[in-house]
């Protein structure tokens, strides 16, 4: 074996066992097997998952917080007023440089898989090219998925449609939309059918923007689970943010929700942004705004958690650690269940791998061995400390390592000091 990882727990619930590699993939998962190998990890009783996955991110606007201004108002749409300020602006160079910056962050916190939105409104396409570029260039280590996604409107904007069919044909693999950006509901409408065909047409799966708003009409996300079902799109489409549907009418959702589920539709909350953006025309009381996380979870509808933005028009905070994002998805939705805290675990690890239809993801014997070891014994201590990254492995080589999380206390009374690992 080229490696052996000793005293292991997993996420299933298994503890103390080994996991021996092979040529970059799990070769044999068991306790105490009897091999040898090129290098021995001890776990010492600590978390080996597979790695992190953030399906929803916008990565070519990552970085750029306070470019050219801050977001004085805080909301989504100067949000997008200020992005629209700021496009004329960028370069190839610059766009790269930051998404290869972000990606070393990923990467240091265990998040080998992203699937990034990237504006095609811009009808120079840079920003299309330079992330098709970061694709290349970070593909050894990091598995990234591009959104052809039209920021202003399939429809409201005049090139949009083309431009998205332009960004398809360079290489982008998914089919964006924004239809509650769109200029009428009727509109929105229209544009979720015309990008359905087209993803049908071209084999594609879809990942909208949908109903990313308070207003408890918005009806976007009853209409891509109908055109879903329509054309067959089963498994193939995700409706990302979702969070008219935390203000929705209850009757009304009780009958959405089994459309959904019906249409094979994935949901993506995003609970950072959902929970900052949202609910900024209320006074008190102030919605949360995020989508209905354990009520999808129940009609079986997977629902994965995404980090959207970090330091950019959206958002001033984040740092690539999908803990994080779980934390806040965890406390929004009020998921405090045993259960549902390891929902809330597998909402960035197992369900976004499915979403982006990761092939060899997991900790199974035949799995590529893309691998995190926590400093926290099982998914809900992980999520509890934002445990560190003590190593990250990446087909069976380690490409990221921290050290545990620990502390020297010097106390009155106690001279020698207090060595201690961090709310362990
Ligand atoms: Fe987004």
């Amino acid at each position: 074996m080229d490696v052996v990882i000793r005293n292991a727990n997993l996420v299933d619930g298994q503890r103390g066992v080994d996991i021996a590699i092979e040529h970059g993939r799990i070769a044999a998962i068991g306790p105490s097997l009897a091999l040898s190998a090129g290098r021995e990890i001890d776990a010492g009783g600590d978390l080996v998952s597979a790695p992190f996955v953030d399906a929803h991110f916008h990565m070519d606007a990552t970085l750029s917080y306070g470019l050219p201004r801050v977001n004085a108002s805080g909301t989504l749409l100067e949000g997008i007023a200020l992005w629209g300020e700021l496009k004329p602006d960028l370069t190839q160079q610059a766009l790269v440089e930051r998404a290869l910056q972000y990606c070393d962050w990923a990467v240091a916190r265990g998040l080998l898989a992203i699937r990034t939105h990237v504006d095609v409104c811009d009808d120079r396409l840079l920003a299309v090219e330079a992330l098709l570029e970061v694709k290349r260039l970070v593909a050894p280590y990091l598995d990234l998925q591009l959104v052809a996604f039209p920021q202003d409107g399939v429809l409201r904007s005049p090139t949009a449609l083309a431009n998205l069919k332009r960004a398809i044909a360079l290489g982008v693999d998914v089919v964006g939309g924004i239809p509650h950006f769109e200029r009428t509901m009727a509109d929105g409408a229209a544009s979720v059918r015309i990008l359905c065909e087209f993803a049908a047409e071209q084999g594609l799966m879809v990942d909208m923007h949908c109903d990313e708003s308070d207003d408890p009409m918005s009806r976007h996300i009853e209409t891509l689970a109908y055109e879903s079902n329509r054309l067959g799109l089963h498994g193939r489409v995700t409706g990302s943010h979702l969070t008219s549907m935390h203000s929705m009418d209850n009757y009304y959702v009780s009958k959405l929700l089994p459309l959904i589920r019906e249409a094979g539709v994935a949901a993506i909350a995003n609970p950072l942004i959902n929970i900052t953006l949202q609910g900024r025309h209320d006074t008190y009381p102030k919605r949360r705004g995020m989508t209905r996380v354990p009520e999808m979870l129940a009609a079986g509808i997977p629902v994965a958690f995404g980090h959207d933005c970090v330091m950019d028009p959206w958002y001033s905070l984040g740092s690539g650690d999908m803990l994080e994002v779980a934390h806040m998805g965890l406390h929004v939705a009020q998921m405090t269940g045993q259960d549902a805290m390891r929902a809330c675990f597998a909402a960035v690890t197992s369900t976004p791998a499915a979403i982006l239809g990761l092939q060899g993801y997991g900790v199974a014997v035949g799995c590529h061995a893309d691998l995190v070891l926590l400093d926290a014994a099982d998914p809900v201590e992980a999520i509890r400390l934002r445990a560190a990254r003590r190593m990250v492995m990446r087909r069976g080589v380690v490409i990221a390592e921290s050290p545990r999380a620990h502390a020297r206390l010097s106390l009155p009374g106690r001279p020698d000091g207090v060595n201690f690992r961090l709310g362990r």
